[in-house]
Formats: structure tokens, C-alpha cells, sequence
């Protein structure tokens, strides 16, 4: 029995305590005005066609990350197929010295149906993607900038999940961010070939000095391809939020089972410095990907955003339910980002017609305030014959 009690000391020292509750309220989210603002796009230099964007606050700007992105031969004939194709992108959004953000007045893009006609307002957007993947595709992911394979059968899509997290910003405006992204593998009709893919760490990297203020995008280095392995949880990918100085990293497995680690800020590269939640409380002992300990009840499962709600006093989860295909955007909020999380409720939904509507996520980077009660929440719409729009809709609070 002693030895029994003895051999657990090592494992119990590694156990500490769940983080301090840093929110107190349980809101009750309620939409109070549902304002339909129109797309986020980029058109200079050229019109990128691209789906499911996710932001992060970037200096004095919004740093924007999309996955595939297309730029048409001819905007007014698409029917004509592309000049280039990759498998992300990356922007750059502005915002006016009051906070708000720089929306011009909508003008559509030739061939604009006229289901995309009727928005108000744009979000421009800007960048040298140079037709080049933001997060490099590795020599062992086929195509260099699609990561397509064996004629197109196959592909390795690296698609950022969520948006960068920022590590560190420096006085002079130098910042350090990172991706965590799956390094998945699928057919031509979205079939998955690998069910937990690993996941590659990517480092972006930006100083005034170098890129400056204008539409250089930040280096983004590979930090290891296979940071987390095949059939390990993908911590990163599905979501992060910094919590004094801790970066908080989601995983969701494809039936949208979720679990939670973290890591000091400034350890990101360094896997030993990972701790991860299990049965409620942080263990060094990553736990596997069938353990049912390591699920923590968060979310609906599908793509979303973390964030904290100044107002609410409490973490905040916007997002879909896993595999949604009309499109419910869901609300999940907790007291301390472990839990408990309450029961999704969906605060609002737009119809599938005139075509595909998915990734939805909330952009807390875009509010001229934190204290203010509202949030921007965006979407992909996928129309045939016309390409992907990124919608975007500010919700206020009752
Ligand atoms: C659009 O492009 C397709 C493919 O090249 C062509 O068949 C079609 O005639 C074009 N349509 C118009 C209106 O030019
Ligand atoms: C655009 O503005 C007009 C005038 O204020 C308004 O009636 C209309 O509903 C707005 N469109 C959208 C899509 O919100
Ligand atoms: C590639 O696929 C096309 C369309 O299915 C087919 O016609 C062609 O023969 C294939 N090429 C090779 C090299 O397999
Ligand atoms: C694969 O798809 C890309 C993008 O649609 C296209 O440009 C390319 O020609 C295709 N390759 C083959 C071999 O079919
Ligand atoms: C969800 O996926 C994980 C990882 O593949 C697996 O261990 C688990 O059994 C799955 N759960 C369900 C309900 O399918």
C-alpha cells in the first residue's frame, strides 16, 4: 500500500491547481440589433477569392488569415478558372484613429450575383500574397503552393483553423506569433485520408523595420512540421486565447471531442514545456487522444473563435456546431477558460441559399473598445460559378 501511495507522488506533483476564475458573471447572451455590414475583401493588388478568415490585433492594424485563396483570370467570367491558387493568405485590415473600422461603401465585383448585391458597406483589405502560400507548404505536401498531389486526387490542405496567437510585442512595434495548424490530408471530394493529422507549428515574425507599414505581410518560418504527431490532440488548432502571459491552446478531433492545453508565453516552440488538462486539473503528462479524461466540455465543436468579454466578465466562445450546413452561430461562455462551459445556444442563423455557408468566427479585434457590449462575428458563403465571400454582421447586446 506504501509503495503504492509512494509510486504517485512523482504523478501528483506534476498535478497543480486549475487556474484562477478570472470571470464571475454567467451572462445570458441575448441580441439586441443584428446589423448586417457586408464583405471583407481584398482587391488591390488583385481580388483575392478565399474562404474561412479568422483576425488578430496586429500593431495599430488587424492581421486577417484566410485558407484557399484563387485569383480569377477574369472577375466578370469565372467560368475562365484561375491564375493561381493557394492554400492561404494573409491581410492586412485598418483601423481609423477612432477605433472603428475603414469600411468603404459597397461596389460590386464584376459578376457579382445579385444574391452578393445588396450589402451596404466593405472591409478592405490588403497584402503581398504574391500567389504564394502565407504558410508555406513543405517539400513532403506536394504542389508547392495547393498542396495537391497525384493529379489532384489527393491533397495535404494546410489551413489555418484559427487566427494567429500573438507571443510578444515589442515597443518598437516587432511582434511574434504563432500558428498551429493540421497538417491534414484529404481526397478531391473532401474525404479524410488521415483522421488525426499532426499539427506543423508556423512562427510569424514582423518588425516595422523590415516590413513596414505598408503591404509586406510578416515572415512566417515552419518552427516543426510535426510539432504534436499523427493520432495526438491538436492543441493550437481549434483555438487560442492569452491568459496572463499563458497561451491557452484548443484541440477538437473531426467528431468535435475537445481538450485543453497551455504553455508560458515565450515556451511555445518547447514541447516539455506543455502542460494539459486532464480529469480537472494541468498534468506534464500529454494524454492520449482516446482518453476520455482529456475531453473537456467546450463548444459545439464545429470552427469558432475564443475570446474574453470584457462587459460579460466571462470567456466566450462563438462558433458553429460541428458539421453545420444551414449555419446556426452558437454562444458558449465560461467562468474561467477550463469551465464550465454552458450549453451552446444559437444566437442567430442565415440560410444555406444561394450557397455553402460555413466557418463562422467572431473577431474581437474589430471593437473600437473592449468595454463596448457587441461583437463582429464573420462567415464563409461558397456560391457556384462565383467563388467565396467572407460576410460580416455586428451583433449588440441586450
Ligand atoms: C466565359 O468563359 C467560358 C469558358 O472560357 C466560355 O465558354 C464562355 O463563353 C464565356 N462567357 C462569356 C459570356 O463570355
Ligand atoms: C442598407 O441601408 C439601407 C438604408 O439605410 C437600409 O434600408 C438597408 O436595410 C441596408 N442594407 C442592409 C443589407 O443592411
Ligand atoms: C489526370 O486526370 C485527368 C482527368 O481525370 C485525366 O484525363 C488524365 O489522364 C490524368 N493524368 C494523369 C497523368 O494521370
Ligand atoms: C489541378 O488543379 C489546379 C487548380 O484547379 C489546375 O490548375 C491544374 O491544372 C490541375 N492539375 C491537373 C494535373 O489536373
Ligand atoms: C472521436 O474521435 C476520437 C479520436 O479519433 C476517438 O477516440 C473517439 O472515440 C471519437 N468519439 C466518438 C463519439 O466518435
Amino acid at each position: 500500500m506504501l509503495e503504492i501511495l509512494l509510486a504517485f507522488i512523482p504523478l501528483c506533483s506534476l498535478l497543480t491547481q486549475a487556474a484562477p476564475l478570472h470571470g464571475r458573471s454567467t451572462p445570458n447572451p441575448v441580441v439586441k440589433t443584428a446589423t448586417l455590414y457586408g464583405p471583407i475583401s481584398e482587391t488591390e493588388p488583385v481580388y483575392l477569392d478565399r474562404d474561412s478568415c479568422g483576425s488578430t490585433k496586429w500593431g495599430d492594424r488587424v492581421l486577417f488569415v484566410c485558407r484557399d485563396t484563387e485569383v480569377y483570370k477574369d472577375l466578370a467570367n469565372r467560368s475562365e478558372g484561375v491564375t493561381a491558387f493557394f492554400s492561404s493568405s494573409a491581410s492586412y485590415i485598418d483601423i481609423n484613429s477612432d477605433g472603428s473600422l475603414s469600411f468603404v461603401p459597397f461596389t460590386p465585383e464584376p459578376g457579382t450575383p445579385d444574391s452578393e448585391s445588396h450589402f451596404n458597406y466593405s472591409l478592405p483589405a490588403y497584402g503581398a500574397n504574391n500567389n504564394k502560400a502565407f504558410y508555406p507548404t513543405q517539400p513532403d505536401e506536394c504542389d508547392a503552393e495547393t498542396g495537391s498531389c497525384d493529379n489532384n486526387s489527393t491533397r495535404w490542405v494546410i489551413w489555418p483553423d484559427s487566427p494567429p496567437l500573438v507571443s510578444s510585442e515589442g515597443a518598437d512595434g516587432t511582434i511574434k506569433a504563432y500558428s498551429w495548424i493540421k497538417k491534414a490530408y484529404i481526397t478531391d471530394s473532401l474525404g479524410v485520408i488521415i483522421e488525426n493529422p499532426a499539427i506543423s507549428l508556423y512562427r510569424l515574425d514582423y518588425s516595422p523595420s523590415i516590413q513596414g507599414t505598408g503591404d509586406v505581410l510578416p515572415a512566417v518560418t515552419l518552427v516543426n512540421e510535426e510539432f504534436f504527431h499523427e493520432n495526438q490532440w491538436t492543441y493550437g488548432d481549434f483555438g487560442n486565447i492569452v491568459i496572463d502571459d499563458t497561451a491557452y491552446l484548443f484541440a477538437a478531433t473531426g467528431n468535435g471531442t475537445t481538450s485543453l492545453a497551455k504553455v508560458p508565453i515565450g515556451s511555445e516552440e518547447d514541447v516539455s514545456a506543455y502542460q494539459y488538462f486532464v480529469s480537472g486539473a494541468w498534468t506534464s503528462t500529454m494524454p492520449s487522444i482516446n482518453d476520455p479524461n482529456a475531453i473537456i466540455i467546450a463548444t459545439s465543436g464545429g470552427q469558432g473563435t475564443f475570446y474574453f468579454s470584457q462587459p460579460w466578465n466571462s470567456y466566450v466562445w462563438i462558433g458553429q456546431a460541428v458539421n453545420d450546413g444551414s449555419l446556426t452561430f452558437q454562444i458558449t461562455t465560461a467562468p474561467a477558460i477550463e469551465g464550465p462551459w454552458t450549453v451552446p445556444k444559437t444566437f442567430f442563423s442565415v440560410a444555406s441559399s444561394p450557397g455553402l455557408v460555413y466557418s463562422v468566427q467572431a473577431h474581437p479585434a474589430f471593437l473600437s473598445d473592449p468595454s463596448i457590449n457587441s461583437v463582429w462575428v464573420s462567415y464563409t458563403v461558397a456560391i457556384n460559378n462565383y467563388g467565396y465571400d467572407t460576410i460580416l454582421y455586428k451583433f449588440d447586446w441586450e
